[in-house]
């Protein structure tokens, strides 16, 4: 029987901490702030003098301050006995061993014990007008036939389900089933191609498959049920192929194929019960593999286990958004990324918010449909991509004006370098100039935000398109990349991005390939977690991530962020793209691809030379670009990413060495070729 239980106040690691407090926290004459108002899992460090003073705790004494978090947040049904276990020399991370939880429980039972009728959902599905509400009790009984269905076909406690789903509720409910039976999830973005797909079936080793007959997206079907057809093709341990009804049009089905929620017919998921025991799991078994692409070889599987990710995503989701009881969290991420793990399912979850899931696309119908969806459903909290800031910025504000956004309280930003002029357009524009813009800098790896402007301090100075400060618990450092890994320990300096110190989110390992875990993350700085991008530390103190180390390029001797030339600002230009490419006198010469904005009427010739200018102007001579290619659009990830893997082999003329483009998000290649039909050289 299970028996969601609090950790108590017998428990160990807390009275623990208390006393180490108490003995480490020098409480002077400075003004005490309550702590415990900001912050209430810190309510046992009375000591401590402000939130500047906890933060730093957290660092200082982190096994102190994340066992007392873990008790508060998560429910267990046996305590850990063991805050940490780490050694990053060896690639070793454990949290919270000894404790036993079901993260389904504290995603959903504890809340439906409380406030059962509580909006956990809203489906904004891709036809506008159209979203649907699911309760909190609602949900918990979709991922309980859910658990029940998979359990009652043979999946057991550490078997790998595949997820290949669009963002909808049945989606959500899978991956809370499979936390539920103590299955672990592989979710694969719903826009990968078969080829994709089927590898990571295949590497997870899965034997089950949850999908859809078909996906909708900006008004298009989309065939999922057929790419998961050609993907088992390939896949000689997938046994059975759960299918959900997203649309009314039936698809072909096999004997592999078990139709999930078919009312017509079978009725598979209406047949189970509502209630379904949910495993009891140690702290460290497996929640989810999601595959990442890394600089060379195939996607890496990364490894989250159960409470410390949990607790990393609940927190970071609470505190960084300032997120508070009551609100509508919005973020637009699609559940197959890690952003959507953690801030459309796992953090909000956990806190017993309302979350969106989000179907369709900025600019379906129109580039008005973020905003109409933020006054419909009275979003407080909006979390998105830079890459689609710039692309509605081109639009005019004219879209956002149309709607009212007062319910806005923060936005987020996430996944690449937000620009200037995206950041002020969605501060101003957007936001009114009133709402925070908090770019926050973290990685699939690192299971949750790890830096951001207002992790603390809800009244931080805020910069500009600096991610800023370090969450509690995390200890970034710059390391020299040239001089034999020193650590950079002054301000105004830039360096490789590494992690001095565990903490509970961080990925495990990478499924079935430990050593490669240990190669790409450890190996690099002995001692350090090396996150692959490279970071600025500003006179304050603050952190700007500069872009991926592999996009650093070197002109003449001088070391230059392609993310630093993107980001002169250019009123003409929507959108822009640097990179290296070997120059046969100064080693690297720069190569820009630029993307006007629309309607923009001038001379390719004059806007180079004005482009140059402004570059020379702002950054240095030796970092205005070379050429100048401009294009109608730059190849992306499905997920907005521009892969400038891809624009350096154009520039390179290798187009037999483009490599993996599963991700490319368009399938004909065409903007390849365009971009390589009219290449400057
Ligand atoms: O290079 C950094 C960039 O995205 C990488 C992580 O990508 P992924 O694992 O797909 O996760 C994306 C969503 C968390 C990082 O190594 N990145 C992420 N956020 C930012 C960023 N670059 C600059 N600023 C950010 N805020």
């Amino acid at each position: 029987m299970w028996l969601p239980c609090g950790c108590t106040s017998k428990y160990v690691a807390s009275s623990f901490a208390r006393r180490i407090l108490a003995s480490h926290l020098h409480v002077s004459g400075r003004s005490r702030c309550n702590v415990a108002a900001f912050m209430p899992e810190a309510a046992g460090f009375e000591g401590v003098s402000g939130r500047a003073a906890l933060r730093e705790l957290s660092v200082s004494n982190s096994e102190s301050f994340w066992a007392a978090v873990a008790r508060h947040r998560l429910s267990w049904s046996i305590p850990f006995h063991t805050v940490q276990d780490c050694d990053l020399s060896r690639g070793k991370i454990k949290w919270f061993e000894g404790g036993k939880l079901n993260v389904s429980v504290n995603c959903l039972d504890r809340h439906v014990h409380t406030c059962p009728e509580r909006v956990a959902l809203i489906w904004e599905r891709d036809e506008r007008g159209s979203e649907m509400k699911y309760t909190y009790r609602e949900l918990l009984e979709m991922t309980c036939r859910v658990g029940n269905l998979l359990r009652r076909h043979g999946v057991k406690r550490g078997d790998c389900v595949t997820i290949y789903m669009p963002t909808c509720p049945l989606a959500v409910a899978s991956m809370l089933a499979c936390a539920r039976i103590g299955a672990a999830h592989n979710v694969v973005f719903a826009g990968f191609s078969a080829d994709a797909l089927a590898e990571r079936i295949r590497d997870a080793q899965s034997s089950t498959v949850i999908t859809v007959n078909q996906g909708v997206r900006g008004g298009k079907v989309i065939e999922l049920k057929k790419t998961v057809d050609t993907a088992v093709e390939s896949c000689p341990t997938v046994k059975q192929v759960f299918v959900a009804m997203r649309t009314d049009n039936p698809v072909t089905m096999t004997a592999r194929d078990i139709a999930m929620e078919e009312v017509r017919e079978q009725k598979e998921m209406l047949k189970e019960d509502v209630v379904c025991e949910p495993a009891v799991m140690n702290s460290e078994d497996v929640l989810f593999l999601l595959y990442t692409s890394g600089s060379t070889g195939k996607p890496k599987g990364l490894v989250h286990t159960q409470a410390g990710y949990l607790l990393y995503a609940a927190l970071t989701h609470r505190y960084v958004f300032s997120y508070h009881d009551g609100d509508v969290f919005g973020c637009v991420a699609d559940i197959g990324w890690i952003t959507g793990h953690s801030y459309v399912v796992y953090g909000p979850l956990a806190n017993g918010a309302t979350t969106v899931l989000f179907e369709s696309t900025p600019i379906y119908p129109d580039p008005g449909r973020y905003w109409d969806m933020v006054e419909r459903l009275k979003i407080n909290q909006f979390y998105g991509a830079p890459t689609a800031i710039r692309l509605l910025l081109k639009y005019g504000d004219q879209w956002v004006n149309k709607y009212d956004r007062s319910t806005l309280k923060t936005l987020g930003s996430v996944g690449e370098p937000i620009n200037t002029e995206a950041w002020e357009w969605y501060h101003r524009v957007v936001g009114d100039g009133r709402c925070p813009v908090v770019d926050t800098w973290w990685q699939t790896e690192t299971g949750g935000i790890c830096i951001a402007p207002r992790p603390s301090d809800p009244d931080a100075e805020i910069v500009p398109g600096m991610a800023m400060r370090p969450f509690f618990g995390i200890k970034p450092v710059l390391i020299d990349t040239e001089v034999s890994g020193e650590l950079l320990t002054s301000n105004n300096t830039s360096g490789a991005l590494c992690m001095a110190q565990p903490w509970p989110g961080m990925a495990r390992t990478i499924h079935n390939n430990h050593q490669r875990f240990i190669e790409t993350y450890f190996q690099p700085y002995p001692g350090y977690f090396f996150t692959g991008d490279g970071a600025y530390r500003s006179e304050e103190g603050y952190y700007q991530i500069t872009g991926r180390l592999d996009d650093v390029i070197n002109v003449s001797g001088h070391r230059i962020g392609t993310a630093e030339i993107e980001d002169v600002v250019c009123p003409a230009v929507a959108e822009s793209a640097v990179i290296g490419y070997t120059h046969s006198i100064k080693g690297q010469g720069v190569y820009a691809f630029v993307v006007l904005k629309k309607g923009i009427d001038v001379k390719e010739a004059d806007l180079s030379r004005q482009l140059n200018g402004m570059v020379s102007e702002k950054i240095a001579k030796y970092a205005s670009p070379d050429f100048i290619q401009f294009a109608q659009r730059l190849p992306k990830t499905r997920s907005g990413k521009i892969m400038r893997r891809v624009l350096r082999k154009v520039v390179e003329s290798d187009l037999e060495g483009l490599g993996d483009l599963s991700t490319l998000d368009d399938p004909s290649h065409k903007c390849i070729k365009y971009l390589q039909s009219c290449f400057c050289f």
